[in-house]
């Protein structure tokens, strides 16, 4: 079910602007006049993270979204992201700045499917990662993200059955994290998938004070290698925190973006693909999004997330029960972009 509406046929296009515009301005002055907050994740382009309000994770700006007292969110992220937001703010105006800005993981977990899958298994309690659509959250119980996941699981009942959804590999770790056996649905991230653990091993040995950060939506055969495994946030928060000057990061490589930024002096490599290079660590779908579409998107108010009362109502149940069961967010978490 399509939850983002494309511009209409009057809206502009970049073929309506001058080639000399300045789009930074032009993104100040409609975020003034619209009372626009422009929430950015971590895997956007350095530009569009350092023009946002706020950077952070997928909790982070769910927190966000549903906190602001702005009447537009312009949400540099990809479409699930942009569909909590207006689940949890049904009252604002949600943009995406590229409507095709998916997650492998959505895609690879269509609603149909999923309810077959849940119907399989009455007695099981579903709890689904965030990457997933409005639809499929509708038929979660409890949704989760990376960062609160093992908080959250480690409240379930020990005799209470669970399926865990789309990710695999995130649901493989939770596993072993809290010894709770889970019944997981087979789906990965194209990025995450790709890391070699081979390249991985020659990088070290190339490193060896290096530290190495992986987000848990890695194969087993990376995680196995970390020294620490989280979220976004966590990975950044580690670095941050931690004596070593040098770090293997593996998740999409724009997060390094901040830690360059934060920890100039500390040097940051990406992990590597099967070819030794990092060119797999990019998402593509968070890389449909620039700066000239955020701007149309700003002066268009589209590509715009319209959701229906009973699948905003549906989605809203489950994350809602997130937000209740997840750890406090410490106050840093919530800090303004510079
Ligand atoms: P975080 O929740 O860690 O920000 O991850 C989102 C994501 O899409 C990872 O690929
Ligand atoms: Fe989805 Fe992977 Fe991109 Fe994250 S990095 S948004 S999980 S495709």
């Amino acid at each position: 079910m399509d939850t983002v509406l494309p511009p209409g046929d009057d809206a502009r296009t970049e073929a309506d602007l001058d080639p000399d515009f300045d789009f930074w301005a032009g993104i100040e002055r409609l975020r003034r006049e619209r009372n626009a907050v422009i929430l950015a994740h971590f895997y956007q382009d350095p530009e569009i993270q350092d023009l946002a309000d706020f950077v952070g994770d997928s909790l982070d700006l769910s927190r966000k979204a549903a906190a602001t007292d702005a009447d537009v969110i312009a949400f540099c992220g990809v479409r699930f992201m942009a569909e909590v937001a207006k689940i949890l703010s049904p009252e604002k105006i949600v943009i995406l700045p590229d409507a095709e800005a998916g997650c492998s993981l959505e895609e690879g977990c269509p609603p149909g499917r999923f309810r077959r899958f849940r119907e399989a298994h009455p007695d099981h309690l579903v709890i689904t990662y965030i990457n997933c659509s409005a639809e499929v959250k509708a038929q979660s119980d409890i949704i989760v993200t990376s960062t609160n996941a093992e908080h959250i699981i480690r409240q379930i009942p020990e005799d209470q059955p669970i399926l865990f959804a789309p990710d695999r590999h995130l649901g493989a770790y939770l596993s072993r994290k809290t010894g709770r056996e889970m019944t997981l649905w087979p789906g990965a991230c194209i990025v995450h998938d790709r890391f070699s653990e081979r390249e991985l091993i020659k990088l070290k040995t190339r490193h060896p004070d290096a530290r190495v950060a992986a987000h848990p939506e890695c194969q087993e055969s990376i995680l196995r290698h970390a020294d620490h495994v989280g979220s976004t946030r966590s990975i950044l928060d580690y670095v941050l925190g931690h004596p070593a000057e040098e770090f293997i990061i593996a998740t999409e490589r724009h997060l390094i973006h901040q830690m360059e930024k934060a920890a100039p002096h500390k040097t940051f490599i990406p992990a590597p693909g099967a070819d030794g290079s990092c060119s797999c660590a990019d998402c593509p779908f968070m890389e449909l999004n620039t700066v000239e579409k955020l701007y149309l998107a700003l002066d268009n108010l589209a590509p715009r997330v319209e959701i229906s009362e009973p699948m905003r109502l549906g989605a809203l149940r489950p994350l809602e029960r997130m937000l209740d069961m997840s750890p406090r967010p410490s106050p840093a978490h919530l800090v303004a972009a510079e």
